[in-house]
């Protein structure tokens, strides 16, 4: 089929080269004409896991195309998939995006005089935006017969190739069969098992804010219980949610086998939930709430527990060290998860902020963030190390951040050797506690001992 993209973003770029590869003829628009040149010159702008390789297979059997003419997406494909940012602004959701990118294609459809181009809004938007301010955009500029599809995605930064090969299900939201049939014949080879899932716009949108609440919620009742776990001695929060998933509500038991669900690896305490994605839709998805005169008490709570997580990592190091001042601090992991350059929303970046407004030197490492000179979210005031070794150099404390594979080879021996005084504080309760002599080693979640 041949298909558009709008938007050479994350979205647009993992949907388009996806697609691509299972022989969809995709031609990718973006204003930016920097964006274009990436996918025409085969280098793609961040780093997913498999996607590179991907885009090199697609460009070979040249069924990927690049533009920043409108008018040759539209003569090139029967539908287009609408995947512009949009982020949040004065705490709500900002549509300047792709309210514009709807105008310009609709003035596109209309002068290439395109009968029933399928426009599937791919970009996460509050409930009603697609019927109330995309649909009317559309309707007032055309005569001709187009269709208008919402299918959200869900993918996960670093697991995106295998979300959008495998996925568990495909949400189609319309207002037409004809849509329906364009957005299942696209899909039909990425089925597998699941289920087309048929909505109507609306509950598509609401759809996407649940998935997201849901698993942030799950983040902030795990640190909750960790809150309550630091005021009994011997708790162990790790252990109590472990427990809690294992009953058989949650893991079903088929043959005597135990099948773990996916969300157990979100009931977990630690430093906080961060990315493009959950702190930005659960704002989003709140503040369109309150807009309804609809209080979101739960989803208040979500926020507020995972804002003071960072917090809590300082106090945790504060109670053992004392104040802080002119103390060298060593945060390891700066990306919001490991398998992604992804900085957005990363707690580290809050807890190096804390760190220096109370007069602490900070230094930092990072397994894939090495160019750190265009990076307009890093405090300036850190130093950035390239190895992990200079970075715990001469340090008073080091935090981790970030569960990377990496920093599981973590032991005595090494913060022996290059800190003032071993002393290391995981904010993902994943190092091996055995490794570390009793007062050396402390987990976020844990009564102080
Ligand atoms: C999230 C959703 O998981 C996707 O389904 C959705 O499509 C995407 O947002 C989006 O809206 O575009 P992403 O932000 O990449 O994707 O990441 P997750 O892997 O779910 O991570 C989100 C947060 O949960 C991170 O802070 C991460 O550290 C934490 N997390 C992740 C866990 O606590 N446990 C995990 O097993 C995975």
């Amino acid at each position: 089929m041949k298909i558009g993209i709008i938007g050479a973003g994350y979205v647009g770029l993992t949907t388009g080269i996806c697609l691509a590869a299972k022989k969809h003829e995709i031609t990718i628009f973006d204003i930016n004409e920097e964006k274009v040149n990436h996918v025409h010159s085969g280098k793609l702008p961040f780093f997913e896991k498999g996607l590179q390789e991907l885009l090199n297979t697609t460009i070979t059997k040249n069924n990927l195309h690049s533009t920043n003419d409108l008018d040759i997406l539209i003569q090139n494909t029967d539908g287009c998939f609408v995947c512009v940012g949009t982020p949040t602004k004065n705490h709500t959701i900002d549509l300047s995006q792709i309210k514009s990118a709807i105008d310009a294609l609709a003035s596109a459809i209309k002068n290439n005089d395109k009968e029933n181009y399928v426009i599937i809004v791919r970009s996460t938007v509050t409930p009603s935006t697609t019927r109330k301010i995309l649909l009317p955009i559309l309707e007032d500029k055309l005569n001709q017969n187009f269709h208008l599809c919402m299918v959200p995605e869900f993918l996960r930064e670093g697991n995106a190739l295998d979300d959008f090969m495998n996925p568990d299900k495909i949400v189609i939201g319309s207002i037409d069969k004809y849509g329906i049939n364009f957005v299942e014949e696209i899909f039909i080879d990425f089925k597998g098992n699941c289920e087309f899932i048929h909505t109507n716009l609306e509950s598509a949108e609401l759809i996407k804010y649940a998935n997201n609440s849901f698993f942030s919620m799950l983040i902030s009742f795990s640190n909750e219980i960790a809150n309550i776990s630091e005021k009994i001695p011997n708790v162990d929060p790790y252990q109590v949610l472990k427990a809690l998933v294992s009953d058989k509500r949650i893991t079903s038991q088929i043959n005597g086998q135990s099948i773990v669900p996916g969300l157990d690896s979100y009931l977990v305490p630690g430093c906080g939930f961060g990315g493009s994605c959950f702190p930005k839709d659960v704002k989003a998805i709140l503040n369109f709430a309150q807009s309804q005169k609809v209080s979101t008490p739960l989803l208040n709570a979500v926020l507020q527990i995972n804002d003071e997580r960072p917090d809590k990592m300082i106090k945790l190091c504060e109670s053992i060290l004392g104040s802080l001042k002119n103390k060298k601090i060593t945060i390891l992991g700066l990306t919001f998860k490991p398998d992604t350059d992804d900085l957005r929303s990363s707690p580290s970046i809050d807890a190096i902020k804390l760190f220096l407004e109370k007069g602490a030197q900070v230094s930092a490492y990072d397994p894939v963030i090495k160019n750190i000179s265009n990076s307009i979210l890093l405090p300036k005031e850190c130093t950035y190390n390239l190895k992990i070794e200079e970075s715990l150099e001469n340090s008073d404390a080091v935090l981790v951040f970030t569960k990377w594979s990496e920093f599981k080879s973590l032991n005595f021996e090494l913060l022996n050797k290059f800190m003032k005084k071993p002393l290391i504080i995981d904010g993902r309760g994943f190092l091996d506690k055995e490794k570390f002599p009793d007062g050396t080693y402390y987990k976020i979640g844990f009564m102080k001992e």
